[in-house]
């Protein structure tokens, strides 16, 4: 089979797990490269069709993924979600005869629970040094001493289910009779499954959340920009959490100063850590921060790019990201030289009606078939193909992401928003007030 690509350069085959925003954006990325020959993604959405060849294969099925990788002779494997990882596809390749040539971004599963386990993220950070909020952890176990030290703990209190929780297994409770009532069904009643019987109760963290991200092997790293994400469904971060409305790129209140307390604090000891611990850790890292008076903790790691963060990280970045990909691979990485957009960028999520509860699937969208903007990009997110290949269909909840540059967030936004006008889906649905606080200058508020 003929597949698309860059035919002339001798190049890599290379497959991108995932079928997403995040995923599209990789792949419009990587096949920009002259790095790149055949270009696979694994499954893929409407958009990332029309960039290489989409396979209709899960990304937890392993054994499938196994035999499109010696079919298409993959030679470098890009995994975008967190659930493989979690569940071990990188310890699935190492460890599996005939696949030890195969290069992956994405750590082993060991190393996927500074995500998949609060309860590991939180040790890990103790251990090194790297400022979180304060935090003890419960079982059924010491149930009744953790009964106790909610009764005590100051209001707002964080309760956090160990385990990977689909973004629904952090609770901020504002009540003592709250806390302890979600305490008593994520442990006794498996609220969040067996994973989620192990309980982190933590401080709440008063500030200003923005997101940094590194490529790493575990020993050398280098930093991509940063971006802040809007989670929130409603205008002005109101209504329930979703998988991400918008983002911007980079963050107004992100200075020089920060900047270095965030790598002196958090990167530098967190690759240190990875690496005197003996992790696999080829991929990104995700650091969720919070900027509290000024001063940045971790909320969270995750071990992949962020989603929709990808949409306004990755257009920014001006290197080849295969190159950076293989440097990341083959110990290379301390010697590159990153350089980024310095415009800002902003992506805006349109959503099916009904997201983030219930909502339908196989909408039409149209205008789609509309000349580019300049300094603007469509991503999508949650679209498939109709059978007959002749019409963009919705998918998912998050549906297009539209990314637009501009001299600040104002004029990003506006644009963005210009671009998802000129498209339709039935009950579609968008933010116009992403980056909101940083639109009537770029001046930082107070973090
Ligand atoms: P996580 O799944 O860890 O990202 O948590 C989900 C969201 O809960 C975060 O994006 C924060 O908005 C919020 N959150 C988590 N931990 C804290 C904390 N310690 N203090 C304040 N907010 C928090
Ligand atoms: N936007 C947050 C995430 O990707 O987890």
């Amino acid at each position: 089979m003929a597949l698309p690509g860059n035919p002339q350069t001798p190049g890599m085959n290379i497959l991108i797990i995932g079928s997403g925003g995040r995923e599209h954006t990789l792949a419009w990325k990587i096949s920009q490269s002259n790095l790149c020959r055949h270009l696979l993604i694994a499954p893929g959405n409407a958009g990332t069709s029309a960039l290489g060849t989409n396979l209709a294969i899960a990304v937890t099925d392993f054994d499938a993924l196994a035999k499109a990788i010696r079919e298409h002779r993959v030679n470098l494997l890009i995994v975008g979600p967190e659930e493989p990882l979690v569940k071990g596809i990188t310890d699935y390749f190492r460890g599996k005869a005939g696949f030890e040539d195969l290069k992956i971004i994405g750590p082993s599963a060991e190393a996927a629970q500074l995500e998949g386990s609060k309860s590991f993220a939180k040790a890990f950070m103790q251990r090194n040094g790297i400022p979180t909020a304060g935090y003890r952890e419960f079982t059924a176990e010491n149930y009744e001493e953790g009964v106790a030290y909610i009764r005590n703990h100051p209001l707002p209190i964080v309760l956090k289910a160990d385990g990977l929780a689909a973004g629904k297994g952090v609770l901020i409770c504002h009540h003592h009779i709250e806390a302890l009532a979600e305490f008593e069904l994520m442990i006794m009643r498996a609220k969040f499954g067996e994973a989620g019987k192990k309980v982190v109760v933590e401080q709440f963290l008063e500030g200003i959340e923005m997101s940094v991200f590194a490529l790493t092997n575990g020993n050398e790293y280098v930093l991509l920009p940063e971006a802040k994400d809007y989670k929130r469904v409603g205008v002005g971060d109101t209504g329930l959490n979703t998988g991400g409305m918008g983002a911007v790129s980079p963050v107004p209140l992100y200075d020089e100063e920060l900047k270095r307390k965030v790598i002196e604090r958090i990167v530098e000891p967190t690759v240190k850590g990875i690496r005197e611990e003996g992790m696999d850790y080829t991929g990104f890292v995700f650091f969720g921060l919070m900027i509290s008076g000024g001063e940045p903790y971790v909320i969270e790691y995750n071990c992949r790019m962020g989603d929709p963060e990808t949409e306004v990280v990755v257009p920014r970045l001006q290197n080849d990201l295969v190159e950076l990909l293989l440097a990341a691979c083959e110990g290379r990485l301390a010697g590159m030289k990153l350089s980024f957009d310095l415009r800002t960028a902003v992506t805006v999520v349109a959503v099916s009606g009904g997201y983030p509860g219930e909502y339908r699937k196989g909408l039409p969208v149209s205008g789609l078939d509309q000349a580019p903007l300049d300094d603007c990009i469509l991503f999508h997110a949650g679209t498939i193909l109709s059978a007959d290949g002749s019409e963009v269909l919705t998918n998912g909840g998050r549906v297009l992401a539209a990314t637009a540059f501009g001299d600040d967030v104002r004029d990003a936004v506006e644009l963005a928003s210009y671009m998802l006008e000129q498209l339709h889906f039935e009950d579609m649905y968008f933010r116009p007030d992403i980056g909101y606080e940083f639109r009537e200058s770029d001046k930082a508020p107070e973090a």
